[in-house]
């Protein structure tokens, strides 16, 4: 039994990281699609065609399960990953929904950070169309940030920096919720907790992903156990600098605290 994770590059640790700890008799198989990462700023056509190409090469090393960990891939090829391949195949978007759900109480707006690409496709429009009725959801691409993830740029000041900048203009006493709508952007959720006023929740779609995986197993009838937690990791232009990257990158997830603590939540 063993579950494809899939990205452009190592957003989608964020989420096997949450899925080494909720489902740890699992094995899996890490996919990082570096020849063309990042996908966000790149045209739908050409990024449709990579991640056929990039799928395609994770089924031939054999998987049980797909986890498309990325919300631009996700928007683009969804459906049509769905229509090929006939395993269980799980999603992401960013979790405006919860977000607008939450915030109705309050009034206060929800700030959605995701790729260019995602924030411009009719996926995403039609998101926002279906449950912002008040209209307080707004967007913001972050491309540099998965730039600063793939360079394992962690450092603080440069990130707040970083941050300072794109935020200048967002009065944060109006928002209620930031949510991040990009596996990459988890990377950076302590140092975003630290800048941002407290009143301001985080959210991401990690979890929700996990167990939504975790129940489509048992609707498959796929059963449990089997693995001990172990990861291969594959990436497309197979540098072996990346595969130690990808190792790393893990490693660091896990001691910056960013992953849910409790199994309860
Ligand atoms: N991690 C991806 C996402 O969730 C894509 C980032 C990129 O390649 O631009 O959207």
């Amino acid at each position: 039994m063993r579950i494809g994770f899939f990205d452009s590059g190592l957003g989608g640790l964020t989420v096997l990281a949450e899925a080494l700890q909720r489902l740890p008799d699992k094995d899996f198989l890490y996919m990082a699609d570096t020849l063309h990462v990042p996908y966000g700023t790149k045209s739908e056509e050409d990024v449709k065609a990579y991640i056929f190409e990039t799928v395609g090469l994770m089924m031939e090393e054999g998987i049980d399960a797909l986890v498309v960990a990325c919300n631009t891939a996700t928007s683009i090829a969804i459906n049509e990953l769905r229509e090929r391949y006939s395993l269980p195949i799980v999603g992401m978007e960013p979790a405006v929904k919860p977000a607008v759900e939450m915030n109705r109480a309050t009034g206060k707006r929800v700030l959605v950070f995701a790729t260019q690409l995602t924030l411009q496709l009719p996926k995403y429009y039609a998101l926002v169309s279906r449950v912002d009725e008040m209209g307080i959801v707004d967007s913001l691409p972050l491309p540099e940030l998965v730039r600063y993830c793939e360079a394992l740029q962690f450092d603080k000041q440069i990130i707040n920096e970083y941050f300072r900048v794109k935020l200048a203009n967002y009065d944060l006493d109006n928002y209620g919720i930031i949510v991040l709508g990009c596996t990459h952007y988890p990377f950076y959720k302590d140092i975003l907790r630290e800048l941002l006023p407290a009143h301001i929740e985080i959210v991401d779609g990690n979890v929700g992903t996990v167990k939504r995986l975790s129940a489509l197993l048992s609707r498959y009838g796929i059963p449990g156990g089997g693995g001990n937690g172990n990861v291969r990791f594959m990436c497309s232009g197979q540098e072996p600098a990346y595969m130690d990257k990808m190792q790393k990158a893990l490693s660091i997830l896990r001691e910056k605290n960013v992953l849910t603590q409790s199994l309860q939540s």
